[in-house]
């Protein structure tokens, strides 16, 4: 399948900081976006999406004191071919808060903005998230069937073709949710999006809203919707039962096919910003972990 080329300035975020609550005792030392999904942190798999999706210029925002942990565990992104950068959010102001943190690293780019507890696999992904990722006009949010989703943003569509709609409205966790479309967290913007993210204002619950954002564009009529197919996982993993439904997720799928999901060393050498060799040099770094194993196997040509 061809794929039209990547907006090659787009800029990605990956908001990792929050409290996260609703995992503790867990998170009270270190953040959500640290603990395992099977084999590998979490933020492993919101940043192979933007990778996937063609990104390579990375902010990740994170609590102050999370801030050296992230820096330890993924560096300067060299080794998976990418360029990370750091940025921290003293409190949880909200999602679109990501748009004032990271105003001077965005500028007047298009950019994609991930929840560091957010988790995206299945087929077609990667050539969706490219297409998508190629269109500078506008913004684009998803829609994702679930049984109930009085607990997210939700989008009210109008379908204009087999794989297109149109938005008609947008909720912010409503009580009497008028679509069954849930909007992961996962979202692209065109180059307005740090203006219009500026201008505002905290919710009633206090937070600098995404859905506020998101309505900024459907009231500029610029709104794009894709609804996610029923062969894609989105998975978040903010309470014990979501996280360990993802681990056992990643588990069942990766045994299966001996392929690692989010893999970042991988993806960084599909996407041709490394080469085999530097993936068999990092490999020594871990020793006689599986996903050492794996980085040796796929430096070695063993899965493509
Ligand atoms: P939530 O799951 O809404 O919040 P949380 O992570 O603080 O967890 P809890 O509800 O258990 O207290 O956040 C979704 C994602 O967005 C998560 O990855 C954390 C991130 N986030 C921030 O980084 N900053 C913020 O201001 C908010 C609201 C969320």
């Amino acid at each position: 399948m061809s794929t039209p080329p990547t907006a090659p300035n787009r800029k990605g975020l990956v908001l990792a900081g929050g409290s996260g609550t609703r995992l503790f005792p867990l998170t009270l030392p270190f953040s959500k976006q640290l603990m395992p999904v099977y084999d590998k942190p979490m933020i492993y798999y919101p940043l192979s999406v933007l990778m996937l999706a063609g990104i390579r210029e990375i902010l990740i925002i994170t609590t102050p004191h999370d801030r050296p942990l992230f820096e330890r565990l993924l560096g300067d992104g060299s080794a998976y071919g990418i360029a990370l950068s750091y940025a921290v959010q003293d409190e949880p102001r909200g999602l679109a808060d990501a748009y004032r943190i990271g105003a001077d690293f965005v500028g007047e780019e298009p950019s994609c903005l991930i929840l560091g507890d957010n988790l995206f696999y299945g087929a077609y992904l990667t050539d969706m998230l490219v297409a998508v990722s190629a269109r500078t006009e506008g913004a684009t949010i998803f829609g994702y069937h679930v049984v109930d989703p009085r607990a997210y943003g939700v989008v009210e569509v109008e379908h204009t073709g087999p794989n297109s709609a149109k938005a008609i409205s947008l909720e912010e966790k409503p009580e009497h949710p008028r679509s069954s479309l849930a909007i992961p967290g996962l979202y692209f913007y065109d180059r307005h999006a740090v203006a219009y993210a500026a201008a505002l204002r905290p919710s009633p619950r206090g937070e600098i809203e995404i859905t506020d954002l998101n309505r900024r564009y459907l009231a500029e009529g610029t709104l794009h919707v894709e609804v996610l197919s029923r062969g894609t996982a989105w998975l978040d993993t903010g309470t014990h039962e979501n996280l360990i439904d993802a681990a056992d997720y990643i588990r069942a799928v990766q045994n299966r096919q001996g392929l690692k999901v989010a893999c970042l060393e991988e993806i960084g050498l599909f996407k041709g910003w490394i080469d085999r060799a530097t993936i068999a040099e990092n490999a020594k770094a871990y020793g006689k972990s599986s996903y050492g194993d794996y980085l040796r196997m796929v430096a070695a040509d063993g899965t493509r």
